[in-house]
């Protein structure tokens, strides 16, 4: 075995699935297992259905696939599946839910890259760089003063890791952090305070800038709404990394329309790709990116390693990394 760290099981070696990729074109260092447990491959719902049945892990190499849940009933002897992603609502269908079946999911692995790439945009706006890049364009030379971070006011919707590796990098360039998490409690080392859910609104109105970093699911859908983005200040910029089935994408392009937000940052959004002919391609203020925020390069490899240890861990029997609560959509903190 090459990779260090790595022991070879002991009894039964298990077979792994891999979902979304081909033997001609792996996920990056998957090959290091190879020598301890049968790999097979499923690039389309068919090869998915036929190989299910000799199936005991699942590596969800493309999780964001609807290929498994029309599959679900072949899939008898499956103990465990590894997500490729930090989001997991494709694979949340009732009957995986309510199955024995253990789901776990790349935490930790995109936290940095979406923590840089939020401050990124927060410098984007406050720097007023679509205009210079505009006025570049125009061959204008227009001098104006730009806006500081340092005092301004982060709001981080999502209290999980990468909402905290955000909020660790907003009070590095002292902005004052406060998080919203399902219930309110008291603030920590990151979050001056935290409130629950339902002040999502009186705390959006306090906010310069205001993070959606929610996981896609039931209790999350739409919670950014037109009451939500009423409540913010005509200042306010909106950046959103967490899943596009949080916005309600209309009232968002009425509030940008009617000035009632300064900015929006999108990296996800209900359907994706974006259709072409969506409102928010055009709106100024408005920045549309395709779903990459937390996606440095050499993320493949790292998701790799992570499967490789959690596989390590699932045939010595010890417990498994980022064991996600199925009820909730996410793993606890
Ligand atoms: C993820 C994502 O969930 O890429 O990991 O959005």
């Amino acid at each position: 075995m090459s990779r260090p760290g790595f022991h070879p099981p002991v009894e039964h070696p298990g077979r792994v699935l891999v979902m979304g990729a081909t033997a001609d074109d792996p996920p990056p260092g998957i090959a290091t297992i190879e020598r301890v447990v049968d790999v097979s491959f499923a690039d389309s719902e068919e090869e998915l259905a036929a190989g299910l049945p000799e199936t005991d892990v699942l590596f969800a190499w493309r999780p964001r696939s609807t290929w498994l849940e029309p599959a679900w009933d072949r899939a008898g002897d499956l103990k465990w599946i590894q997500s490729a992603s930090a989001g997991i609502e494709r694979l949340l269908f009732p009957a995986l839910v309510e199955s024995q079946v253990v789901l776990t999911n790349a935490r930790g692995v995109f936290d940095e890259a979406m923590a840089e790439y939020v401050v990124a945009l927060m410098l984007l706006f406050s720097k007023g760089l679509l205009g210079v890049l505009e006025r570049q364009r125009r061959r204008e030379w227009e001098h104006r003063d730009t806006e500081t971070l340092r005092g301004k006011r982060a709001l981080i919707v999502g209290v999980g890791s990468i909402g905290r590796a955000i909020g660790r990098r907003c009070g590095e360039l002292g902005l004052v952090v406060k998080g919203v998490g399902t219930t309110a409690r008291p603030g920590d080392d990151v979050f001056r305070s935290i409130a629950g859910a339902d002040e999502l609104s009186d705390s959006g109105g306090w906010a310069d800038f205001v993070m959606d970093v929610l996981p896609g699911t039931p209790t999350t859908t739409g919670v950014f709404d037109a009451g939500v983005f009423g409540a913010m200040t005509p200042t306010t910029r909106f950046i959103n990394v967490g899943r596009g089935s949080t916005v309600d994408e209309g009232a968002l392009v009425e509030a940008m329309r009617e000035g009632r937000l300064a900015g929006a940052a999108l990296d996800v959004f209900e359907d994706e790709p974006l259709p072409a002919e969506h409102a928010l391609w055009d709106l100024p203020n408005v920045v549309v990116s395709p779903h990459m925020s937390g996606d440095f390069a050499g993320w493949r490899e790292t998701v790799v390693e992570l499967f490789v240890d959690n596989l390590r861990r699932y045939l010595t029997g010890e417990p498994l990394r980022n064991v996600v609560d199925k009820t909730r959509g996410y793993v606890p903190s």
